[in-house]
């Protein structure tokens, strides 16, 4: 690696120490200070970390950075994602043409007018959730009754997954997010759900219905690996991400009672202010991971062909030069051109479907309950700091 000035590499990835809904300031600090810089990975090995708005999204446009996880140099933020070599890959961390092979067969399932269609069906989920919460009384746990069944609950119907199963895939998403777990653990969790959607896959095959999975083994295209990791990419991605997005968007909006009484008068402001909460929040706190497959000069330093580099979502999202007043959440600003999902041919498959959802939920939410309010001193969350996707354990709420 060639680094223009010699610095004190940050080891990676460093706690957040000041507001929780921002980024930790080390990271902060790199990008004032040396938008391109070197970090150290846990086992020693040394990485680039991306994080101005501008830099990120120049290098998840560029292919000359891979997301193969197979390639030599990729980044692996603990021992057990580096486990996660060997086995069979899911598309998000393949390249094209595998890559965009896989992705083609989906794009016309998560397409907005596909998801759009879906809103009277989400609507229905996510107020019966919501009359079973209210039914069991005040205060509740709104991880458990609300935020994470609505978006596991669609996914399943879409994927054809049965939702009595969810404890079983739930358990094991989490692991598989855990930056902490044992690589034993990831290894047997990763295993289990594939095992799990393969036998699904098979079912879908002898008894065949208009759900995704059941339509992937139709086409006769995949092999049943690839049908059962297809399968196990979208029920990870497509209930933990939006599921700590509406716990963690509700608890910004009640601590800026400003923010959510403006956007209780003007409910126009909705679509806007969840991608103000995407971009505000952006729960994907670990980085994109990256390797270059040739030399690249970038912010003032040479990444080498073979070096690992992350592309930090959050200091992005909260870079000046995209956003002013970037720390300030304002759902009426204008957010769009955030980088919550990604950006390139890797960004998110689901978002269509994840705005939806969020948009259905937060609105219902504090529309049903105009006196919802934290049941716990705002000192006493727990955050998700040892997890891929950024969030809140439990959010106790009262109204
Ligand atoms: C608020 C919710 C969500 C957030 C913040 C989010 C974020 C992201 C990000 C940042 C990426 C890019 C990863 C990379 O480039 O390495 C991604 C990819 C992906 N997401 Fe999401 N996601 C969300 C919801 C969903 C949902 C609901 C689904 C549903 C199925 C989904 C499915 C996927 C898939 C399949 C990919 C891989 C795309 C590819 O490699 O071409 N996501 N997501």
């Amino acid at each position: 690696m060639t680094t223009a000035q010699p610095v004190t590499p940050l080891n990676f990835p460093s706690e957040r120490d000041g507001c929780p809904f921002a980024p930790p300031s080390a990271y902060e600090r790199a990008r004032e200070e040396e938008p391109v810089s070197q970090v150290t990975l846990f086992d020693g090995t040394p990485c680039w970390m991306i994080t101005r708005h501008a830099d990120v999204k120049a290098v998840l446009r560029d292919q000359r950075f891979s997301a193969d996880i197979r390639h030599p140099g990729f980044p692996f933020i603990n021992a057990s994602r580096r486990a996660l070599v060997a086995g069979q890959q899911t598309f998000i961390r393949l390249d094209d043409p595998e890559h965009a092979r896989l992705r083609r067969m989906l794009t016309a399932d998560f397409m907005i007018k596909k998801t759009e269609a879906l809103r009277p069906r989400i609507q229905g989920i996510v107020d019966e959730f919501l009359d079973r919460m209210i039914e069991n009384g005040s205060p509740a746990d709104l991880v458990t009754a609300f935020a994470l069944p609505i978006p596991s609950l669609v996914i399943c119907l879409l994927l054809g997954v049965d939702y009595a199963d969810h404890t079983f895939f739930q358990e094991r998403s989490r692991i598989l997010l855990n930056n902490e777990a044992a690589v034993e653990d990831v290894g047997r969790a990763r295993d289990e759900l594939v095992d799990y959607l393969a036998e699904l896959a098979d079912r879908k095959r002898r008894d065949p219905d208009d759900s995704i999975i059941s339509r992937l083994v139709a086409r006769g295209e995949l092999t049943e690996r690839e049908v059962a990791s297809t399968g196990m990419l979208l029920l990870v991605a497509g209930h933990e991400t939006t599921a700590n997005m509406t716990a963690l968007s509700t608890l910004a909006l009640l601590r800026e009672p400003e923010q959510l009484t403006k956007l209780r008068a003007q409910p126009a402001l909705l679509k806007g202010a969840v991608e103000e909460l995407l971009r505000f929040l952006s729960i994907i706190q670990t980085g994109l991971p990256r390797v270059a497959t040739e030399d690249v000069t970038l912010g003032g330093q040479t990444i080498k062909a073979g070096d690992g580099v992350l592309c930090m979502l959050a200091t992005a999202n909260r870079d000046e030069d995209a956003f002013a007043d970037a720390d300030r959440l304002d759902v009426a600003r204008e957010s769009r051109r955030h980088v919550a999902f990604g950006f390139g041919v890797h960004q998110c498959l689901g978002q269509p479907l994840a705005r939806v959802e969020l948009q259905i939920a937060l609105e219902t939410l504090f529309r049903r309950l105009p006196t919802l309010r934290l049941a716990v001193p705002f000192e006493e969350i727990r955050y998700r700091d040892d997890m891929v996707v950024y969030g809140v354990h439990e959010l106790p709420v009262a109204w």
